[in-house]
């Protein structure tokens, strides 16, 4: 096993009130080599606070968060993370953002595997070129070859291309899955569309809110590309959709708490 959390609670004190906000109860998960794991769930539910807690920017109040083995006490290069918003460095170039994260030789041999990533997002041509000459997409993709320059065994992406349009996110998606079977990395990527779990993960791990919990998982095994109008797909679709009706009015359809159901947002 990779990475797991074990019965993993987080609370969240507010220093001013001292009340305590449980954003994730009692939380396991199992993530394997070569899993593509997709969490989604409606927004609060705690999925980015799972993700952090994988990442080492959070610990947990009770529980076990471990990568091969060890207790996670912080970040590391070994676990890459894509955000959603686009972080690139503005100062500099996109060849030396992707540098930047290369953990060792000299310059020019950081440059070097910088290329090469840079060569696997199909960016090579804009190596020179500033952040703010980029679109969203590119951006992103930058921060993917970014995040791969550091050999991260463990790539954690939150919402990465949320606030793409759907044609981008559709195409940033397949580049993600073929740099994922092409590299041998493990993904856990956090999404509220069901329909880009589906097109991506090996195992779907649906979480509700209120407290944070997990509320069931999907193995997915079907090939890629997948086409989600497929009778399997349709038919996991329903059933994730059933699921995440019924924890919904279990905490009460008040939360406010929004998934994506379908691609139908074009
Ligand atoms: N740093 C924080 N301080 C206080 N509350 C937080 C913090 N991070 C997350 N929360 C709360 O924890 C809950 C889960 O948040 P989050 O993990 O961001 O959910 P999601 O990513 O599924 O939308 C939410 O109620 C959120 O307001
Ligand atoms: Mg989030």
């Amino acid at each position: 096993m990779l990475a797991s959390l074990k019965n993993v609670s987080k609370v969240f004190v507010n220093p001013r009130t001292g009340k305590g906000l449980v954003a994730l109860n009692d939380v396991s998960i199992q993530v394997e080599q070569g899993d593509f794991l997709c969490l989604i769930g409606p927004s609060g539910c705690g999925k980015s606070t799972t993700l952090n807690l994988l990442a080492g920017f959070e610990l947990p109040s009770e529980g076990e968060v471990l990568f091969k083995g060890k207790p996670i006490t912080g970040p590391s290069p070994e676990r890459g993370v894509v955000f959603q918003e686009f972080s690139l460095y503005p100062w500099m170039n996109v060849l030396q953002n992707v540098a930047f994260s290369v953990r060792s030789g000299n310059r020019s041999e950081r440059e070097e595997i910088a290329r090469k990533h840079l060569g696997l997002v199909g960016l090579l041509d804009f190596a020179h070129a500033m952040p703010n000459e980029l679109s969203g997409g590119m951006k992103q993709r930058v921060a993917i070859a970014r995040t791969l320059a550091m050999d991260p065994d463990l790539l954690l992406m939150d919402e990465p291309f949320g606030s793409l349009d759907e044609q981008t996110r559709r195409k940033l998606d397949n580049e993600v899955l073929s740099l994922w079977k092409g590299q041998g990395k493990t993904v856990v990527f956090v999404t509220h569309s069901i329909e880009e779990a589906l097109m991506l993960g090996t195992r779907v791990v649906l979480m509700s809110a209120s407290p944070g919990r997990i509320n069931q998982e999907w193995k997915i095994d079907l090939p890629w590309p997948r086409d989600p109008l497929s009778p399997e797909m349709t038919a996991l679709k329903k059933d994730i959709v059933k699921s995440l009706q019924v924890c919904s009015c279990a905490n009460g359809a008040s939360q406010g708490g929004f998934i994506t159901i379908s691609g139908s947002e074009e």
